[in-house]
């Protein structure tokens, strides 16, 4: 279907809640802006979507996606640039990988008209709700999920598509301790690592959970086969720079995120003449590296998590430090160049900002 912004019904709030949120102060994921989109998928075709005040849902206890997880998301961000305008990074490119994850959970196509022009239309309209402050940022989460009343387990006829915007701090604070995982199991080639699938993120609750209460911040996954080569942080992708070169794990198995920031990460990387290698990297070629002084960074990138620097690693009984902060050259220059694009302060040669 074509659907144009014009299109869109939009039903303003009478009274704007801003003024009960402290944007100055605001925190990763607790406050939702006036407006939110909805639009539903009947009949094969998109119904025309409805930008409405951000509200609770209705939905009968027999909705398939809650008992059977036929839903989907993506994370996106928009800032303000120097002169108070908005921005909003790469939305195209979650956009594509949305379909991605829709057409592997047998799910509907979004078109761009309403994924793209939804979010720059609610952007627009909550402009007031970017945060300003270096590491805030207003994410935005576009979601789907299955919402025929059926008890039996078919692929769903009827979809609703939603997407809510949310005033953010850093998603981290400080660097983080990872735990490499090799007890539990995130993503087989032939399965849905690759999608951001709700499930992929159900299932981490519970190994998560138990790292945590050991004092760490999240899991760094290991292949199913061999628990031996390390995939994705439950949050973001990962990176070391061992040496001169910086190596990520490759996501042509179908197992791992293709993640923007990561994508974004490379480009920049390579374009500033930094050899990034995507391959296997196994947990033994990281300590070798660690052990013998050569691994000098390690960092997650994602949407909500940007770049976040790993201060500590832990394989088994092998607790490995890395170098304080202040000696990394890649991670925070990278953080300062991604930011400088972000937020409009520096040129955006690659054609990622887009206006709303
Ligand atoms: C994002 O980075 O946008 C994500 O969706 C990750 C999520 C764990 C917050």
């Amino acid at each position: 279907m074509s659907v144009s912004t014009a299109e869109f019904v939009v039903n303003k709030v009478e009274n704007s809640r801003i003024n009960e949120v402290d944007l100055a102060n605001v925190q990763f994921g607790k406050n939702y802006s006036d407006h939110m989109l909805v639009a539903y998928y009947e009949d094969g075709a998109w119904k025309q979507p409805e930008i409405m005040p951000y509200n609770n849902l209705s939905l009968s206890p027999a909705t398939t996606f809650m008992h059977y997880g036929q839903a989907i998301f993506e994370g996106i961000k928009a800032y303000k640039d120097p002169n108070g305008n908005p921005l909003i990074f790469r939305p195209y490119d979650n956009w594509k990988r949305m379909n991605r994850s829709a057409h592997r959970m047998a799910m509907p196509d979004v078109p761009m008209e309403i994924f793209v022009e939804g979010i720059k239309t609610l952007v627009q309209l909550d402009r007031d709700w970017i945060p300003t402050g270096e590491d805030t940022s207003l994410y935005i989460r576009p979601f789907m999920f299955a919402v025929d009343e059926f008890i039996g387990v078919r692929p769903a006829e009827k979809f609703m598509f939603i997407i809510i915007t949310s005033p953010a701090g850093p998603y981290y604070n400080k660097p983080v301790s990872i735990f490499v995982q090799d007890q539990y199991v995130r993503a087989f080639p032939g399965g849905i690592g690759y999608t951001k699938a709700a499930g992929n993120y159900g299932m981490s609750m519970y190994p998560t959970m138990k790292i945590k209460e050991k004092g760490y911040d999240q899991i760094l996954w290991t292949d199913g086969f061999e628990h031996k080569y390390v995939q994705e942080i439950g949050t973001m992708n990962v990176f070391f720079v061992i040496g001169d070169k910086v190596i990520t794990p490759d996501i042509n198995q179908d197992t791992i995120l293709a993640g923007v920031t990561r994508d974004s990460v490379i480009t920049l990387l390579q374009e500033k003449g930094v050899v990034v290698e995507e391959r296997n990297i196994s947990i033994n070629e990281i300590q070798d590296a660690h052990h013998a002084g050569m691994l000098k960074e390690a960092f997650g990138t994602g949407t909500a998590a940007s770049i976040a620097p790993i201060y500590a690693l832990t394989y088994h009984d092998d607790k490995m430090e890395l170098p304080p902060l202040e000696k990394w050259d890649v991670a925070n220059w990278l953080k300062k160049e991604l930011s400088d694009i972000r937020y409009g302060r520096k040129e955006d040669t690659h054609n990622w900002i887009v206006r709303p």
